[in-house]
């Protein structure tokens, strides 16, 4: 009997160098993309998607995967994936194998990846002020303003 999870898996094909982004939250695979900017016109390598994936990890079901191939991740797409996807693990893979492998982390403040939700806040005039939050939930991520105090609602519509 093959183990169903092993089917998942290998439904995307191996890549040889690149980075794979794993255990993220079902449904964020197109939100992760999006913060890695990806569209037609700046993509020369291959983006392998799994979308709910079974898995077995912690209480959750359903996973996303991304792949990419001949890219690595800047520190600012690591910590919004963190904003989405909190218990997403990133790999590097190098010649086929897991080079290095760590789980994404928010810090306790969040500078400039997002904007506030509300539209009178400082962070919306048009001053030359950098959206900053409070980190005050990792798991569920949940963010308030330091400068109106107000909790973002929805932080994947918010992304900078
Ligand atoms: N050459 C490769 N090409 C594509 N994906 C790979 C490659 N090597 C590993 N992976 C994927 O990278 C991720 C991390 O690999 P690892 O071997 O650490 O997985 P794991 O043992 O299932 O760990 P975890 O507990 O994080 O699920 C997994 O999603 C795995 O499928
Ligand atoms: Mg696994
Ligand atoms: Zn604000």
């Amino acid at each position: 009997m093959t183990d169903p999870t092993q089917i998942a898996d290998i439904k995307i094909p191996p890549i040889r160098n690149g980075t794979v982004i794993d255990h993220i939250a079902n449904g964020q695979a197109l939100n992760v993309l999006k913060i890695l900017g990806v569209n037609e016109s700046n993509i020369d390598s291959t983006i392998s998607i799994g979308m709910h994936v079974p898995t077995h990890k912690g209480t959750a079901k359903w996973k996303d995967v991304v792949k990419l191939e001949d890219r690595e991740l800047d520190p600012d797409s690591v910590d919004k994936i963190a904003l989405i996807a909190p218990d997403a693990t990133i790999a590097i893979i190098r010649d086929f194998y897991v080079a290095e492998k760590y789980q994404v982390q928010l810090g306790d403040r969040v500078v400039g990846l997002v904007r506030c939700s509300n539209p009178n806040c400082i962070t919306n005039k048009g001053e030359p002020v950098t959206p900053e939050f409070y980190v005050e939930g990792r798991n569920p991520p949940r963010l308030r303003c330091v400068y109106c105090d107000r909790m973002l609602s929805k932080i994947s519509d918010n992304l900078l």
